[in-house]
């Protein structure tokens, strides 16, 4: 690494040799004091170590020197190598001689002679070490931006790859979705209604557009849980075992599962894993009761229940309405949360829902095709919905 120096001008030689050993004398070892005959000189040494890329640290120059004089000079120092350290010895001192250099040269410290050799030294030691410690201050702080930087760039890299992966599994999720209403003809589009009929009570009860939003998706992935189920007993239309029934009955457990590693899904969680509670408290998974229920779960529950009763399913035909907004009413309370069925049937008397949003429904099978009713499907269509997700009978 070049050595750094200190540079000095002088053009009385005894002075300027008296003044090199003072300083060499106080210099940290690998510091090259560097003497100048006149600031012309010196001016040609300080760019001659710029050329070689070596540190200047200190320039020293007398006031009263034929040609340039000192002050003059330093003010050329200060103007073309910034950050140099600049003191001025004045043999013939004067108040404004001070002001005026330290304004203009940007001078560290004015020396009146006759130089007292300690403050001579004094002064120098206390501006190298000065120096040395701006040095290591800006040296540390372009460190710590560098790190700040690498640090920042890392957390970009990471918050990207967490959202690739978060996005990944998002994707599968919805898949999911898909897949499990492509598993029965007649719960085709159930979940895109659920989630149409969970927005219209939501906006109907007040909520915030985000959380709308929300309660939509819950109710569009409500019954992800069953994905992992076997068809025939998802599909089984009566007589179903007690451990069939256990199976059904643990997909909003498994639905909040497959959910609660995604932070995305962190309020989406509580929804899906309540959708079956019951408002009087005899629902599952938790039996919670009345507004211990979260609220989303509360408005999918309901939305879910309309869209089963007023759909076609194999063991019956969908019902009528007004029929459904009967039997909410009815359930007010017991299945249902009071408020959401007031704000449902606000939103089906005022808007009209059947006509101005097509449901999308499929139609009745042909009788005899697979999966129509069959001679022996339960007739009491007509009865309450205890649970959409269990055939009535069983
Ligand atoms: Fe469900």
């Amino acid at each position: 690494m070049s050595r750094p120096a200190v540079v000095l001008v002088n053009h009385d030689p005894g002075s300027r040799m008296q003044l090199r050993e003072r300083v060499a004398a106080v210099c940290p070892p690998g510091m090259e004091v560097l003497a100048a005959a006149s600031t012309e000189e010196a001016l040609g040494v300080l760019y001659s170590l710029r050329e070689q890329h070596r540190q200047v640290e200190l320039v020293i120059a007398t006031q009263g020197m034929p040609g340039i004089p000192g002050g003059r000079f330093l003010e050329i120092v200060n103007a073309q190598f910034p950050g140099v350290g600049k003191i001025l010895l004045s043999d013939k001192p004067s108040l404004e001689e001070a002001i005026y250099t330290l304004n203009n040269a940007g001078l560290d410290k004015y020396i009146p002679t006759p130089w007292d050799p300690e403050d001579v030294k004094f002064t120098i030691t206390a501006l190298l070490r000065q120096r040395e410690m701006k040095l290591l201050n800006e040296k540390l702080l372009s460190d710590l931006q560098m790190r700040n930087q690498q640090l920042t760039t890392a957390l970009v890299s990471l918050e990207q790859a967490r959202s690739e992966m978060e996005h990944s599994y998002i994707q599968t999720v919805e898949s999911l979705a898909i897949a499990l209403e492509a598993k029965d003809r007649y719960t085709s589009g159930h979940s895109q209604r659920v989630s149409k009929f969970a927005r219209l009570i939501a906006r109907s009860l007040g909520l915030a557009k985000e959380e709308i939003e929300i309660v939509a998706q819950v109710a569009l992935l409500h019954d992800i849980g069953k994905i992992g189920m076997l068809d025939k007993i998802l599909n089984k239309p009566a007589n179903l075992t007690p451990e069939e029934r256990e199976a059904i009955k643990s997909h909003p457990v498994v639905g909040a599962q497959i959910l609660a590693p995604v932070s995305t899904f962190s309020k989406h969680v509580a929804g899906i894993k309540h959708h079956h509670e019951m408002y009087d408290g005899s629902g599952y998974p938790d039996r919670l009761k009345g507004v211990e229920i979260p609220l989303h779960a509360r408005i999918v529950s309901l939305a879910d229940a309309f869209d089963a009763m007023t759909s076609t399913r194999p063991y019956r035909v969908g019902l009528p309405i007004e029929f459904a907004m009967q039997e909410m009413k009815r359930m007010a309370g017991i299945q249902f949360c009071p408020d959401c069925v007031d704000a449902f049937i606000r939103v089906l008397k005022t808007s009209g829902v059947a006509e101005e949003e097509p449901l999308d429904r499929p139609g009745p099978l042909p009788a005899g095709a697979p999966g129509a009713p069959r001679d022996d499907t339960p007739e009491d269509a007509s009865g309450p919905f205890r649970d959409v997700d269990l055939p009535t009978g069983t």
